[in-house]
C-alpha cells in the first residue's frame, strides 16, 4: 500500500483537489486498491470545514469525483503513516516540518517538484484563480505518478 497525504495551508483548497485528482487519475489506471490518499491542513483555520466551492465548481467542471469532506489537520503521528506528504508551497513544507519535525525518512516534498519546472502552487483561496490552480496540481499529480512509475513504486 502506498500512502499518500496531500497538505496545503486549509485543507479547504489545494490539497483536496490534489487528493480527488489523484485519486482520479489512480483509480483510471485500476491502482484504487494499491493507494491510500487523504489531505490535510498545516492551520486550524478550516477544521471541520468542506471543500471551498471554487474548488468543487472547478473539480465538478472537470468531470472529477469528489465527496463531502471535513478538513483536517496533519499530525506528527501522520509521519510514520504516510510514505509521502506533499505539500503545495515553501511555506507550506515549513509548516509540515514544524508540526512533524525534522524529515528523516526523506517523505516531504513540494508536488511541483516532481514536474520540469519546480514551483510553489498558488492558493487560490488568496488569488481567487481556481483554474491556474487546478492546472498546476493536474501537472504535479501526473509528473509524480510518471516518478512513482519510473522508481518501480507502481
Ligand atoms: P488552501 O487555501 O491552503 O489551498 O486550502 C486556504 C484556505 C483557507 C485559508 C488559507 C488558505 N484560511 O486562512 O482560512
Amino acid at each position: 500500500m502506498i500512502r499518500v497525504l496531500f497538505v496545503c495551508l486549509g485543507n479547504i483548497c489545494r490539497s483536496p483537489m490534489a487528493e480527488f485528482i489523484f485519486k482520479d487519475i489512480i483509480n483510471k489506471k485500476g491502482l484504487g486498491d494499491k493507494f491510500e490518499i487523504k489531505s490535510a491542513a498545516t492551520s486550524y483555520e478550516e477544521i471541520g470545514n468542506d471543500i471551498h466551492y471554487g474548488a468543487k465548481d472547478k473539480l465538478l467542471h472537470k468531470n472529477i469525483p469528489f465527496s463531502k469532506r471535513k478538513a483536517t489537520r496533519i499530525t506528527s503521528e501522520d509521519y510514520n503513516s504516510y510514505n509521502f506528504i506533499i505539500g503545495m508551497d515553501d511555506s507550506n513544507i515549513r509548516n509540515i516540518k514544524r508540526i512533524v519535525g525534522e524529515d528523516v525518512d526523506n517523505k516531504i516534498s513540494k508536488l511541483l517538484d516532481y514536474s520540469d519546472s519546480p514551483r510553489d502552487i498558488a492558493d487560490p483561496w488568496y488569488t481567487g484563480n481556481f483554474e491556474i490552480t487546478y492546472n498546476d496540481i493536474l501537472e504535479g499529480c501526473n509528473c509524480f505518478i510518471k516518478y512513482l512509475e519510473e522508481k518501480k513504486y507502481i
